[in-house]
């Protein structure tokens, strides 16, 4: 299968977090930012326990699917216990599933929440947030389509991106196989992305970069990003 993420991209991929969204309009809006150049759209799942936030859940995400059937899917799970929600997002439409290492209480934890995701024939991602060590997630890594490296604390949009988690990309990133990507998540805009892409990250999460600004800027905007 051709899959869009784990198939090497010529130059850094755009996913639009559709948190920053209109939700009344999440449709128009989401197809706006693909039709402006964008790659994929990041779905942010938020349980108010592992974050301190709610934001949308597997209906919302089915009828994001049902809108817009061709739209890869990386539904990003900040919740503590994503292995209760992984068949509802399957079944939902999502084409990635990422969960946070901190949640997970040993390497086989990890690997054997992967192996449930890839059981249900859903790619996988791994999330690490700022404040953890790399060392959690390095002996990992390989067995993860997506590793995801969290550049603001997560829980809500439009926070100033962290520079120190670069490091963690550009040690992360010789792990990594062709058909595996770096992710960036957090604080991602025109001033930030190239440090982004300098680190080694190929799939770049914007959410108020792109959906805060109005839409006949997204194309200008998304262009910028790519670097
Ligand atoms: C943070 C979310 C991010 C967020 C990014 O908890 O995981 O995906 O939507 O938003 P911006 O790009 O506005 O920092
Ligand atoms: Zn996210």
């Amino acid at each position: 299968m051709n899959d869009l993420l784990t198939t090497k991209p010529a130059g850094p991929m755009i996913a639009p977090s559709i948190l920053a969204a209109d939700f009344a309009h999440l449709a128009d809006d989401a197809a706006a930012s693909l039709e402006a150049g964008a790659d994929l759209l990041h779905v942010d799942i938020m349980d108010g326990h592992f974050v301190p936030n709610l934001s949308m859940g597997p209906a919302l995400c089915g009828s994001l699917h049902k809108a817009l059937p061709e739209a890869y899917l990386d539904v990003h799970l900040m919740v503590s216990d994503p292995g209760a929600y992984f068949k509802p997002f399957a079944e939902a439409g999502a084409d990635l599933l990422s969960f946070h290492i901190e949640v997970c209480d040993s390497e086989q934890h990890a690997r054997d929440l992967c192996g449930v995701i890839e059981d249900l024939g859903v790619k996988t991602g791994i999330v690490i947030n700022p404040p953890t060590d790399v060392e959690r997630v390095l002996p990992v890594v390989d067995a993860f389509d997506l590793v995801l490296v969290m550049s603001v604390n997560p829980g809500f949009g439009g926070q100033a991106f962290i520079p120190d988690v670069l490091e963690k990309g550009r040690r992360i990133k010789p792990l990594l196989q062709d058909h595996q990507r770096l992710e960036i998540d957090g604080g991602i805009g025109p001033e930030t992305a190239h440090l982004a892409i300098d680190a080694g990250f190929d799939v770049l999460v914007a959410g108020s970069a792109i959906y805060g600004k109005p839409r006949d800027q997204w194309k200008e905007i998304v262009r910028i990003l790519r670097g």
